[in-house]
């Protein structure tokens, strides 16, 4: 069971909600170029909206495979890419048909990530990379949203580590090839932020009482009025394995 229900309201503002401003990602852009293009698809797996669907297709020309369960979501994604409703713990894709995989905050939402790891060896040839985006307990710090939502920060705390995801990867044949922080602008300007966050398009915002939300809201729109000039800018994890 995902940590939330993406087929419900959830789906309606996730692109409203998230993305990043003209060039905010291109320290992923950087990152991932070490891996992609490849020769097979890219399997977007848990793509959502195909946020990096569409990212990625342009960054790199690569064809993508958006593989997610919530229906609501996928319908979005970009009609460039196949679209397929599956999940990570049953990829309904053929043995070795992908070239690499990217699974972009995603890994917390996977109930069974032995399974999963399991099904991405399976779907891809040896050595192709899996490329997961996400964030870990203990990453509060390194998030611009948690200065503001302190609670939903310490729901961080309950996603799977850096040492389970690996433990769950090598088990099923990979190998860990790189651990990196990579730096992302969120919005240019506080208040540009304050007009995605107010949209809880965010698991852990999910998570927190209605009454912490508006608080934190609050807090993030006081700080938009003075720090005018100030981005939001967080750091992700990069976990790259083969
Ligand atoms: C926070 S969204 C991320 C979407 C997209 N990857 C992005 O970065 O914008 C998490 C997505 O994972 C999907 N998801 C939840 N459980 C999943 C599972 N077991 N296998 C694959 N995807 C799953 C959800 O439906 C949701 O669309």
């Amino acid at each position: 069971m995902a940590r939330i229900d993406f087929d419900g309201p959830v789906a309606a503002v996730y692109q409203s909600g998230r993305g990043a401003p003209e060039g905010g990602l291109d320290g992923w852009r950087a990152a991932l170029g070490h891996y992609l293009p490849v020769r097979g698809p890219v399997l977007d797996l848990g793509a959502g909206t195909g946020l990096y669907a569409q990212l990625l297709r342009s960054w790199f020309g690569v064809r993508i495979v958006a593989v997610e369960p919530a229906l609501a979501m996928l319908r979005q994604a970009p009609p460039e890419a196949a679209r397929v409703v599956g999940r990570a713990e049953r990829i309904p894709l053929a043995a070795g048909s992908c070239g690499a995989a990217w699974l972009s905050t995603m890994i917390h939402h996977v109930a069974d990530l032995p399974a999963a790891a399991r099904e991405l060896r399976r779907v891809l040839p040896p050595g192709a990379p899996v490329l997961i985006r996400s964030t870990f307990p203990g990453d509060q710090s390194r998030i611009a949203l948690y200065r503001f939502f302190p609670t939903a920060g310490a729901v961080l705390d309950t996603f799977p580590s850096v040492a389970q995801v690996e433990a769950a990867f090598t088990a099923a044949g990979f190998a860990l090839h790189e651990r990196r922080r990579i730096r992302q602008v969120n919005a240019a300007t506080l208040a540009e932020f304050h007009e995605k966050v107010r949209h809880r398009a965010n698991t852990t915002l999910l998570a927190i009482p209605d009454s912490e939300f508006t608080a934190g809201l609050a807090l993030l729109r006081a700080a938009a009025a003075t720090e005018t000039d100030q981005p939001a800018v967080s750091e992700l994890t990069l976990l790259a394995l083969r």
